[in-house]
């Protein structure tokens, strides 16, 4: 089971700006992001996330499997390929790998991301660097003491300002 991050950040490393609005994420991160999500056709997100998205922006509706994490029980979707769920990362990617999926894409946002890097089942990283700076807002990670080593496997111009980085994360 192959296991991705697709992920926009300033080019500071911050994933949303203090005032949470996404109008800094350009039309290209957009696609990339959707068409990863459809490639796989399974799409991992934390419940904060899955509120900003759903209903109307969900990138997979009619087909696979979103996963959502949350403590809530009380979570429902009417959207019959939505899983809320609290299981544990390994956990999440054994229920995936059940259902017939071999690859998982996590969109966000940092309490998911950094709930899979500390359980070390994430494989490669998109790392889409959109032109701008700001100095409050969410990192990529917290609280994560691990220290990640990188390999580059592309880098692509996404538009005259937007940087894709996809690294693979070195084994230890
Ligand atoms: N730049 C980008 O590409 C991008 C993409 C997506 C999101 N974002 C940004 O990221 C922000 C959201 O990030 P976030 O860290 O606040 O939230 P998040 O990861 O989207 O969701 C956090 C929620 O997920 C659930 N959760 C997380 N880890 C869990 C675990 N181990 N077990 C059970 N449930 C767990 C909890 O839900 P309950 O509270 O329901 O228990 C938690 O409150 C937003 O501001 C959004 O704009 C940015």
């Amino acid at each position: 089971m192959k296991i991705s991050i697709y992920i926009a950040a300033s080019a500071n490393g911050l994933i949303s700006n203090s005032r949470n609005v996404p109008d800094w994420l350009s039309p290209e991160y957009g696609a990339g992001m959707m068409a990863i999500c459809r490639e796989y056709k399974a799409v991992i997100m934390g419940r904060v996330t899955y509120d900003i998205l759903a209903p109307d922006y969900l990138p997979l509706t009619q087909e696979g499997t979103t996963v959502v994490l949350t403590t809530s029980e009380a979570a429902t979707s009417g959207n019959s390929t939505v899983v809320f769920t609290k299981a544990n990362p390994a956990e999440i990617v054994q229920m995936l790998a059940d259902r017939g999926h071999t690859h998982a894409v996590i969109i966000g946002g940092t309490a998911t991301i950094s709930a899979f890097v500390n359980a070390g089942v994430v494989d490669d990283i998109y790392f889409v660097m959109e032109p701008v700076l700001f100095g409050g807002g969410l990192p990529l990670l917290k609280g994560v003491e691990a220290e990640l080593k990188l390999n580059l496997l592309a880098v692509t111009k996404l538009n005259g300002n937007t940087v894709q980085l996809h690294y693979e994360i070195a084994k230890s």
